[in-house]
Protein backbone atom coordinates (compact mmCIF):
# COMPACT_ATOMS: atom_id res chain seq x y z
CA UNK A 1 0.00 0.00 0.00
CA UNK A 2 0.74 3.59 -0.59
CA UNK A 3 2.12 5.55 2.29
CA UNK A 4 -0.37 7.86 3.36
CA UNK A 5 2.55 10.34 4.89
CA UNK A 6 5.66 10.79 3.50
CA UNK A 7 8.40 12.91 5.69
CA UNK A 8 11.36 14.14 3.94
CA UNK A 9 14.40 15.82 5.49
CA UNK A 10 15.98 17.41 2.46
CA UNK A 11 19.48 17.42 3.06
CA UNK A 12 22.58 18.22 0.66
CA UNK A 13 21.63 21.83 -1.08
CA UNK A 14 25.01 23.16 0.05
CA UNK A 15 27.26 20.02 -1.15
CA UNK A 16 25.72 20.09 -4.87
CA UNK A 17 26.00 24.03 -4.61
CA UNK A 18 29.81 23.41 -3.54
CA UNK A 19 30.18 20.32 -6.24
CA UNK A 20 29.51 22.92 -8.98
CA UNK A 21 31.45 25.41 -7.39
CA UNK A 22 28.95 28.16 -7.56
CA UNK A 23 27.77 30.06 -3.60
CA UNK A 24 25.69 27.28 -1.47
CA UNK A 25 22.09 29.69 -2.02
CA UNK A 26 22.67 28.24 -5.26
CA UNK A 27 21.60 24.83 -3.99
CA UNK A 28 18.64 26.12 -1.97
CA UNK A 29 17.40 28.16 -5.14
CA UNK A 30 17.72 24.39 -7.11
CA UNK A 31 16.54 22.84 -3.45
CA UNK A 32 13.33 24.93 -3.90
CA UNK A 33 12.41 23.45 -7.27
CA UNK A 34 12.81 19.92 -6.11
CA UNK A 35 10.33 20.99 -3.49
CA UNK A 36 7.75 21.97 -6.67
CA UNK A 37 8.04 18.81 -8.58
CA UNK A 38 8.34 16.28 -5.74
CA UNK A 39 4.96 18.28 -3.94
CA UNK A 40 3.29 17.70 -7.09
CA UNK A 41 4.27 14.22 -7.99
CA UNK A 42 3.31 13.33 -4.10
CA UNK A 43 -0.39 14.69 -4.87
CA UNK A 44 -0.21 13.30 -8.28
CA UNK A 45 0.41 9.11 -6.39
CA UNK A 46 -2.24 10.19 -4.19
CA UNK A 47 0.28 10.78 -0.91
CA UNK A 48 -2.43 12.43 1.28
CA UNK A 49 0.33 14.11 3.52
CA UNK A 50 3.78 15.58 3.06
CA UNK A 51 5.96 16.93 5.57
CA UNK A 52 9.14 18.73 4.17
CA UNK A 53 11.77 20.13 6.78
CA UNK A 54 12.91 23.26 5.22
CA UNK A 55 14.22 25.49 8.09
CA UNK A 56 15.11 23.87 11.67
CA UNK A 57 15.39 25.75 15.13
CA UNK A 58 19.18 25.21 14.90
CA UNK A 59 19.64 26.30 11.25
CA UNK A 60 19.33 30.32 12.90
CA UNK A 61 23.36 29.43 13.45
CA UNK A 62 23.88 29.47 9.87
CA UNK A 63 25.48 32.62 8.29
CA UNK A 64 23.56 35.46 7.66
CA UNK A 65 23.38 36.03 3.77
CA UNK A 66 22.63 31.80 4.04
CA UNK A 67 19.76 32.80 6.30
CA UNK A 68 18.90 35.93 4.86
CA UNK A 69 18.84 34.23 1.07
CA UNK A 70 16.99 31.32 2.70
CA UNK A 71 13.82 34.01 3.67
CA UNK A 72 14.02 35.03 0.23
CA UNK A 73 13.25 31.80 -1.42
CA UNK A 74 10.61 31.04 1.08
CA UNK A 75 8.92 34.48 0.28
CA UNK A 76 8.92 33.74 -3.31
CA UNK A 77 7.60 30.41 -2.62
CA UNK A 78 5.01 31.26 -0.53
CA UNK A 79 4.21 34.21 -2.66
CA UNK A 80 4.62 32.86 -6.18
CA UNK A 81 4.85 29.06 -6.18
CA UNK A 82 1.73 28.47 -3.85
CA UNK A 83 -0.63 29.17 -6.79
CA UNK A 84 -0.10 26.78 -8.86
CA UNK A 85 -0.10 24.36 -6.37
CA UNK A 86 -3.45 25.44 -4.73
CA UNK A 87 -4.84 24.77 -8.26
CA UNK A 88 -4.05 21.41 -8.31
CA UNK A 89 -5.77 21.07 -4.31
CA UNK A 90 -2.79 21.32 -2.41
CA UNK A 91 -3.30 22.46 1.18
CA UNK A 92 -0.91 24.10 2.98
CA UNK A 93 0.07 23.89 6.85
CA UNK A 94 3.31 25.07 8.67
CA UNK A 95 4.82 23.20 11.57
CA UNK A 96 7.03 25.19 14.09
CA UNK A 97 7.35 28.30 16.12
CA UNK A 98 6.45 31.34 13.88
CA UNK A 99 7.34 34.01 17.02
CA UNK A 100 10.55 34.55 15.15
CA UNK A 101 10.04 35.43 11.56
CA UNK A 102 9.81 38.68 10.07
CA UNK A 103 6.26 40.38 9.87
CA UNK A 104 6.24 40.16 5.71
CA UNK A 105 7.20 36.21 6.17
CA UNK A 106 4.08 35.85 8.88
CA UNK A 107 1.90 38.17 6.35
CA UNK A 108 3.06 35.50 3.47
CA UNK A 109 2.85 32.68 6.07
CA UNK A 110 -0.71 33.58 6.71
CA UNK A 111 -1.89 34.53 3.42
CA UNK A 112 -0.75 31.10 1.99
CA UNK A 113 -2.59 28.84 4.35
CA UNK A 114 -5.61 31.03 3.79
CA UNK A 115 -6.01 30.74 -0.04
CA UNK A 116 -5.41 27.13 0.74
CA UNK A 117 -7.40 26.17 3.54
CA UNK A 118 -10.47 24.78 1.39
CA UNK A 119 -8.27 22.53 -0.45
CA UNK A 120 -8.69 18.67 -0.31
CA UNK A 121 -6.17 17.04 -2.45
CA UNK A 122 -2.48 16.95 -0.53
CA UNK A 123 -1.91 18.13 2.68
CA UNK A 124 1.47 20.18 2.61
CA UNK A 125 3.31 21.01 5.95
CA UNK A 126 6.17 22.83 6.12
CA UNK A 127 8.92 22.65 8.99
CA UNK A 128 9.89 25.96 9.48
CA UNK A 129 12.00 27.12 12.73
CA UNK A 130 10.68 23.32 13.54
CA UNK A 131 12.62 21.29 16.22
CA UNK A 132 10.78 18.56 17.61
CA UNK A 133 12.16 19.20 21.49
CA UNK A 134 10.59 22.34 20.91
CA UNK A 135 7.22 20.86 19.55
CA UNK A 136 6.67 18.74 22.51
CA UNK A 137 7.67 20.79 24.82
CA UNK A 138 5.58 23.54 23.83
CA UNK A 139 2.59 20.55 23.67
CA UNK A 140 3.15 20.05 27.36
CA UNK A 141 3.27 24.01 28.22
CA UNK A 142 -0.06 24.17 26.30
CA UNK A 143 -1.74 20.85 28.33
CA UNK A 144 -0.38 22.39 31.62
CA UNK A 145 -2.09 25.60 30.66
CA UNK A 146 -5.28 24.13 29.80
CA UNK A 147 -4.97 21.93 33.17
CA UNK A 148 -4.49 18.63 31.48
CA UNK A 149 -2.49 16.52 34.29
CA UNK A 150 -2.52 13.44 32.89
CA UNK A 151 -2.34 13.49 29.09
CA UNK A 152 -2.74 10.42 27.35
CA UNK A 153 -0.53 9.32 23.68
CA UNK A 154 -3.46 10.42 22.03
CA UNK A 155 -3.47 14.00 23.98
CA UNK A 156 -0.01 14.89 23.39
CA UNK A 157 -0.63 14.23 19.85
CA UNK A 158 -3.58 16.45 19.43
CA UNK A 159 -1.01 19.49 20.73
CA UNK A 160 1.58 18.84 18.00
CA UNK A 161 1.77 21.05 15.16
CA UNK A 162 0.71 17.82 12.74
CA UNK A 163 -2.71 17.57 15.22
CA UNK A 164 -5.19 15.85 13.39
CA UNK A 165 -3.05 13.87 10.72
CA UNK A 166 -1.85 10.32 11.15
CA UNK A 167 1.72 9.65 11.52
CA UNK A 168 4.55 9.50 8.74
CA UNK A 169 4.93 6.02 7.11
CA UNK A 170 7.88 6.50 5.84
CA UNK A 171 10.88 9.02 6.17
CA UNK A 172 13.39 9.72 3.58
CA UNK A 173 16.18 11.66 4.19
CA UNK A 174 18.61 12.67 1.16
CA UNK A 175 22.38 12.86 0.45
CA UNK A 176 23.04 10.16 2.55
CA UNK A 177 23.24 11.16 5.79
CA UNK A 178 21.69 8.27 9.03
CA UNK A 179 20.49 11.43 11.08
CA UNK A 180 17.41 12.30 12.37
CA UNK A 181 18.07 15.93 13.02
CA UNK A 182 15.40 16.77 15.80
CA UNK A 183 12.48 16.17 13.51
CA UNK A 184 8.94 14.71 14.07
CA UNK A 185 10.60 12.45 17.21
CA UNK A 186 6.73 11.94 18.59
CA UNK A 187 5.13 10.96 14.99
CA UNK A 188 8.09 8.99 13.47
CA UNK A 189 7.86 6.04 16.11
CA UNK A 190 6.86 3.57 13.84
CA UNK A 191 7.79 5.20 10.55
CA UNK A 192 9.94 3.10 7.75
CA UNK A 193 12.86 5.10 7.19
CA UNK A 194 14.47 5.24 3.72
CA UNK A 195 18.13 7.29 2.91
CA UNK A 196 18.70 7.97 -0.25
CA UNK A 197 22.25 9.13 -1.26
CA UNK A 198 21.39 11.53 -3.91
CA UNK A 199 21.84 15.30 -3.32
CA UNK A 200 18.06 16.98 -2.58
CA UNK A 201 18.49 19.16 -5.93
CA UNK A 202 19.00 16.19 -7.77
CA UNK A 203 16.20 14.18 -6.16
CA UNK A 204 13.10 13.55 -8.88
CA UNK A 205 9.97 12.37 -8.52
CA UNK A 206 11.39 8.82 -10.22
CA UNK A 207 13.35 8.67 -6.49
CA UNK A 208 10.41 9.42 -4.58
CA UNK A 209 8.23 6.25 -6.69
CA UNK A 210 11.71 4.49 -5.65
CA UNK A 211 11.31 5.06 -2.06
CA UNK A 212 7.99 4.19 -2.19
CA UNK A 213 8.26 0.81 -3.64
CA UNK A 214 10.85 -0.16 -1.42
CA UNK A 215 8.50 1.04 1.63
CA UNK A 216 5.37 -1.16 -0.18
CA UNK A 217 8.02 -4.33 0.44
CA UNK A 218 8.41 -3.83 3.90
CA UNK A 219 6.70 -5.88 6.50
CA UNK A 220 5.58 -3.36 9.13
CA UNK A 221 5.02 -5.26 12.51
CA UNK A 222 4.46 -1.74 14.87
CA UNK A 223 6.02 -4.13 17.56
CA UNK A 224 4.20 -7.40 17.00
CA UNK A 225 4.78 -10.48 15.03
CA UNK A 226 4.33 -11.55 11.59
CA UNK A 227 1.68 -14.29 11.92
CA UNK A 228 2.88 -17.32 9.47
CA UNK A 229 -0.46 -18.65 7.56
CA UNK A 230 -1.56 -21.84 8.24
C1 LIG B 1 19.71 21.21 3.76
O1 LIG B 1 20.80 21.41 2.93
C2 LIG B 1 18.67 22.08 3.41
C3 LIG B 1 18.19 23.08 4.20
C4 LIG B 1 18.71 23.39 5.54
C5 LIG B 1 17.12 23.91 3.75
C6 LIG B 1 16.09 23.26 2.89
C7 LIG B 1 15.50 24.34 2.15
C8 LIG B 1 15.05 24.30 0.88
C9 LIG B 1 14.98 23.08 0.07
C10 LIG B 1 14.62 25.54 0.25
C11 LIG B 1 13.56 26.30 0.96
C12 LIG B 1 12.31 25.55 1.01
C13 LIG B 1 11.09 26.05 0.79
C14 LIG B 1 9.92 25.18 1.01
C15 LIG B 1 10.87 27.40 0.28
P1 LIG B 1 22.17 21.89 3.56
O2 LIG B 1 22.29 23.34 3.29
O3 LIG B 1 22.24 21.48 4.98
O4 LIG B 1 23.14 21.08 2.68
P2 LIG B 1 24.57 20.50 3.09
O5 LIG B 1 24.32 19.49 4.17
O6 LIG B 1 25.05 19.88 1.82
O7 LIG B 1 25.38 21.66 3.53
Amino acid sequence: MIPVHVAIIMDGNGRWAKKKSLPRTFGHRQGVKTVKKIVKAANSLGIKVLTLYAFSTENWKRPENEIKALMVLLKYFLSKEIDELSREGVKLRILGDLSKFSKDIKIEIDKACKRTCNNTGLELNIALNYGARQEILQAFEEMLKQGIKKPTEATLSSFLYTAGQPDPDLLIRTSGEFRISNFLLWQIAYSEIYIVDKLWPDFTAQDLENAIKNFENRQRRFGGIVLEKQ
